[in-house]
């Protein structure tokens, strides 16, 4: 299958009360293992690509080249979207012009009337092109790239302006953090959430910072309104564990000698186990 804009399968996700996960991607070995699970599974994906991440596989258009290769070679046949994760303005640009199938502008750290001036500009050239568009109300707490937000509550009114210039769907921050969450954290905001999903209708509502949320919270945000849960740090930390494991059990000192893929191999692994766990959370296994 081609790869698609994130729309639709978000529309069916919230209107069936399931989350398609996001899954950033690194490299080669992330990209297949998500991608295949996705087909075993039968379930819609997201490919999450940060400009750090884009930058480091060699730029957009070589992500989009990739996953596009890895679609007809791998004969996947699930719906597919590549998404920039918090892009800057220029950003989406780039991505628009490189072939990505969604994106999201992160606009948060601006004042309002101008995240309001640069996504309504941003809305019009990418629908222009059938590309998604993401939009953040509210900084995520947390690191990302080097951007450090302070885990907010959106303010529901503000969603609703935000919501009403045409993104696909909005992540609105309500207490969620990337990366690991603090012992004293205080959960998710779900009297937020429900306020924002009151004014923002029908529209599928995202969830950053999956990793380590609790499974009873998870499936509370996908029943009041979440649609899209962003998954990067536990695919990390698999990634990390089951690759320490195998340096420190000597194997990739045997046979003959150095092979770095079978050093990559049960970090892959890993990932595929994680990505399967979260797909089954978040109740979108048979979706596709
Ligand atoms: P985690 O790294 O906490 O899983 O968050 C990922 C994310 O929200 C990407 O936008």
């Amino acid at each position: 299958m081609a790869l698609v804009s994130a729309t639709e399968m978000l529309q069916k996700a919230k209107a069936g009360h399931y989350a398609v996960g996001q899954f950033n991607i690194n490299n080669l070995e992330w990209t297949k293992a998500i991608l295949l699970t996705a087909q075993e599974n039968n379930s819609p994906v997201i490919l999450g690509v940060s400009e750090g991440a884009g930058k480091y596989m060699g730029g957009y258009h070589v992500v989009v080249g990739m996953v596009k290769g890895m679609l007809q070679d791998l004969n996947i046949t699930v719906p597919v979207a590549i998404h920039l994760d918090h892009g800057t303005f220029e950003g989406c640009y780039k991505c628009i012009e490189a072939g990505f199938s969604s994106i999201m502008f992160d606009g948060s750290h601006y004042p309002i009337e101008e995240n309001v001036a640069k996504t309504t500009q941003l809305v019009k050239d990418a629908h222009e092109k059938g590309i998604s568009i993401e939009a953040e109300v509210g900084a995520i707490g947390g690191e990302e790239d080097g951007v450090v937000g302070m885990g907010e509550c959106a303010d529901p009114d503000e969603c609703k302006m935000i919501a009403d210039l045409g993104v696909d769907f909005l992540a609105a921050g309500i207490g969620n953090i990337h990366g690991k969450y603090p012992a004293n954290w205080k959960g998710l905001s779900f009297e937020t959430l429900d306020a924002v999903q009151r004014k923002t209708g029908d529209l599928p509502l995202v969830l950053h910072g999956g990793t380590g949320i609790p499974a009873d919270m998870i499936k509370k945000a996908i029943s009041l309104g979440v649609a899209k849960i962003n998954v990067n740090t536990e695919c990390q930390l698999s990634f990390a564990a089951a690759t320490r494991k195998y340096i420190e059990e000597g194997k990739d000192q045997q046979g003959k000698g150095f092979d770095p893929r079978k050093l990559l191999a049960p970090g892959f692994q890993a990932i595929k186990d994680t990505v399967k766990e979260k797909m089954e959370l978040f109740g979108s296994v048979g979706k596709a």
